[in-house]
């Protein structure tokens, strides 16, 4: 039996997706920039797509950019509000991810930019009043960068309330909603957000394809040099078909969100069920046993387990055909582990392994029972 239990890696692509994609790959190959039929053709699936996305999340067209996915959509935000706006200090938190960590390295190291890391604690959830005193500190113009979902433990923040506190304070908000889009829904129109990353493979659409959102009049200059494309900001020929398999899975997303919604809460909670009655002194490590202060999607377990027994539970699952994320703090094989759980794990549970298993609407109850019952053979 095969379990795919990592879907914060990346998630299957449904099978419109892949039809959309495979009707754009076979008629319209056209270059979106040509001024003839053929790039009229390929403009209007990229237009289409676009003002659709859009409209999906309360945003405006040409508040849309695309980029090759969440990545690159985080440098992009960021790089370019120091380069362009003027930005001299980046808040920020130390369980994000290395997306944003290791692009403010940079811009620390390249720019001399100043960042603050907002203290979190034990479950990973940021201290409100020190995030208030950092944007109040000094004159510097600042810019808060916080995801909206953490891909590990999968806590969740108020955009709405910490995007007011930003505001307050003058400084720019950008989020990045890489394990958010598709799984919440968002007004964009009315959060007081600056900016916005997601990628597609997260929601069941294709690699490489992402967007930024970028308030309209941002002030916002050119990422990549090159042709008109993206109003500038992002250069180089659009790739049509993942952007229509993006749209694509958009929609279908949003339009059984409620009804997707549940039936993964309902695995989520199957799983906690089960898992507790395993191990009855199993961690969830962050917020990630609730449903309230974290995703839906994904729960991060730490396992009593002996040393030598944990070095091999590993290998044990991927043997069964198990597939989840290993994410432990410090564990052979792993030189540093995981950055976010060395942040907020303390004493003995730290030397235990550590897994997140992150569901999908393609995971059912029976994958569950299989996998409780190779932990249950693993422990005999
Ligand atoms: C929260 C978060 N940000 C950024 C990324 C990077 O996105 P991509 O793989 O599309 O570059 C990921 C992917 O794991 C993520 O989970």
């Amino acid at each position: 039996m095969k379990v795919y239990f990592d879907n914060a890696a990346t998630t299957p692509l449904r099978k419109e997706v892949i039809s959309a994609m495979t009707e754009v790959m076979s008629s319209c190959f056209g270059n979106p920039s040509s001024n003839h039929s053929f790039g009229r053709t390929a403009k209007s699936y990229l237009e289409t797509a676009r003002k659709g996305i859009a409209k999906l999340i309360g945003a405006e067209p040409q508040e849309i950019i695309f980029t090759s996915g969440g990545t690159e959509s985080d440098n992009m935000i960021l790089h370019c509000a120091v380069k362009d706006l003027g930005v001299k200090t980046i808040i920020t938190s130390p369980i994000e991810h290395h997306a944003i960590l290791h692009s403010i390295e940079a811009l620390q190291h390249n720019k001399k930019i100043n960042i603050q890391f907002i203290k979190v604690n034990e479950k990973g959830v940021i201290n409100k009043s020190h995030l208030a005193s950092l944007l109040q500190a000094d004159n510097s113009k600042k810019l808060l960068t916080l995801m909206h979902v953490n891909n590990e433990i999968g806590n969740t923040i108020d955009l709405q309330e910490i995007g007011q506190m930003c505001h307050e304070n003058n400084a720019l908000f950008h989020t990045d909603a890489v394990q958010g889009v598709c799984h919440y829904t968002y007004n964009l129109a009315s959060l007081p957000l600056d900016f916005l990353s997601a990628a597609a493979h997260k929601f069941h659409g294709p690699k490489g394809i992402g967007f930024s959102f970028v308030r309209k009049n941002s002030g916002l200059q050119p990422f990549i040099y090159g042709g008109s494309q993206e109003r500038g900001l992002r250069a180089g020929t659009e790739s049509i078909h993942n952007i229509v398999g993006m749209y694509t899975a958009l929609q279908i997303g949003y339009q059984n969100l409620v009804v997707e919604q549940n039936y993964i809460e309902g695995l989520k909670v199957y799983f906690i069920e089960q898992i507790k009655l395993l191990f009855p002194k199993v961690h969830f490590n962050g917020n990630s046993d609730s449903m309230h202060h974290a995703t839906y999607t994904l729960v991060n377990v730490s396992l009593p387990i002996s040393k030598e027994k944990a070095q091999l539970l590993d290998f044990h699952l991927d043997l069964k055909g198990i597939a989840c994320s290993k994410g432990s703090a410090c564990q052979s094989g792993s030189t540093s582990g995981s950055h976010v759980l060395n942040c907020i794990q303390k004493g003995e549970i730290s030397e235990w392994p550590s897994l997140r298993f992150s569901f999908s609407i393609f995971n059912t109850r029976k994958e569950i029972d299989y996998l409780v019952s190779v932990l249950k053979d693993f422990l005999d």
